[in-house]
């Protein structure tokens, strides 16, 4: 039962605590139908877009809108607007592309966006590689494989020690824990040691040498600068894919190693391979063309 104040000529709710009363005021009009709107405004919302959850998926809405349809869409918007310059990218000579400066322009961020998505899980994200993980620095002008654009592109579209790309890079150093015998490994590993000036014990370096012209020689070359038609590291430079400390120089020898990349021919268009490519080349380690 609503009472009135005896003061003053409201109702009250009847409520009191303390002398204090509640007034019963009714809602100002302006809110009150403000509210009913945004009811009415709600249900009709239900009904027009997606939003009641289901077991597989929520109610579709009559006006069919859908946030993944919208992305499609946004995708092909952006394919087509750049499917020009991504068939000039695709079919234009791999040395030209450095040449248009739009072309060029275009394949770097295009490059850099596709090295953020599928290359700085294995190799960083600023392509500095991970010290001593056997994934290299691609930022350096040291190269396994090559570092023109020509070898640079053929390195990432078919990867290296593969078997899903006939066209890999392949090679494989001997496992030398079989071949050598302990004393002839540790001659060895000193040597390579005193190629880049790693602290060495001095008195074993002349018998791995030879040790090393017999056995090492046919990879990594005489001088022990390397061979890119095998992907073997240039030992004289002190940049190391698995690591230039005895300890880490004796597993390779003795285990070998292994070192993968997938192919990205199935993964990347042509245009996206190129991309990345010049990218890759335009961090400044890239080689002019062989002549
Ligand atoms: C699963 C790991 C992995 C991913 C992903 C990966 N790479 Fe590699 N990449 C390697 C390894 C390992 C090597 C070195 C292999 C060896 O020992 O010769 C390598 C070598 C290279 C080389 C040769 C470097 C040289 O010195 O010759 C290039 C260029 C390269 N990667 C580019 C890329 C690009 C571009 C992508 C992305 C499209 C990519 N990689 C993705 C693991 C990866
Ligand atoms: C058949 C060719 C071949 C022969 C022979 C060979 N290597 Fe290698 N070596 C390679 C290749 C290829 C790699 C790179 C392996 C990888 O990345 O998976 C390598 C890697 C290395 C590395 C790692 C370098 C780094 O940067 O971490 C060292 C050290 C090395 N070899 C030393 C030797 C020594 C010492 C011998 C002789 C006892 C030898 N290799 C014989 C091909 C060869």
């Amino acid at each position: 039962m609503n009472k009135k104040d005896d003061d003053l000529d409201y109702e009250t709710t009847g409520h009191e605590w303390d002398g204090i009363k509640e007034y019963n005021k009714p809602l100002p009009r302006w809110w009150l139908w403000t509210f009913y709107a945004t009811i009415v405004w709600a249900v009709l919302y239900t009904i027009a877009y997606p939003a009641w959850p289901g077991i597989r998926e929520a109610t579709p809405g009559l006006l069919g809108y859908s946030t993944r349809a919208e992305v499609v869409d946004e995708i092909a918007r952006f394919e087509a607007a750049n499917s020009e310059i991504n068939a000039q990218l695709a079919s234009v000579e791999l040395t030209e592309i450095v040449n248009d400066p739009e072309l060029n322009q275009y394949a770097q961020n295009a490059g850099s966006a596709v090295f953020r998505s599928w290359c700085s899980q294995c190799h960083g994200s600023g392509a500095a590689g991970v010290q001593a993980s056997g994934y290299p620095n691609l930022l350096d002008d040291d190269w396994l494989w090559g570092g023109d654009i020509e070898a640079i592109h053929a390195t990432i579209a078919h990867g290296i020690r593969n078997e899903e790309d006939p066209d890999a890079r392949w090679s494989q150093m001997p496992a030398f824990g079989e071949i050598l015998a302990e004393e002839e490994i540790n001659q060895v590993v000193n040597y390579v040691m005193s190629l880049s000036g790693e602290p060495q014990d001095a008195s074993l370096v002349a018998a791995g040498e030879t040790v090393y012209l017999d056995n090492c020689a046919a990879c990594h070359m005489d001088d022990g600068t390397g061979d890119r038609w095998q992907g073997a590291p240039n030992l004289t430079d002190a940049i190391w894919l698995y690591g230039g400390d005895y300890d880490t120089i004796m597993e390779t020898v003795v285990y070998s190693r292994f070192g993968v990349m997938p192919p990205w021919t199935e993964r990347l268009s042509e245009a996206e391979i190129r991309a990345v490519a010049t990218y890759v080349h335009g961090l400044g380690g890239g080689e002019a063309p062989a002549e």
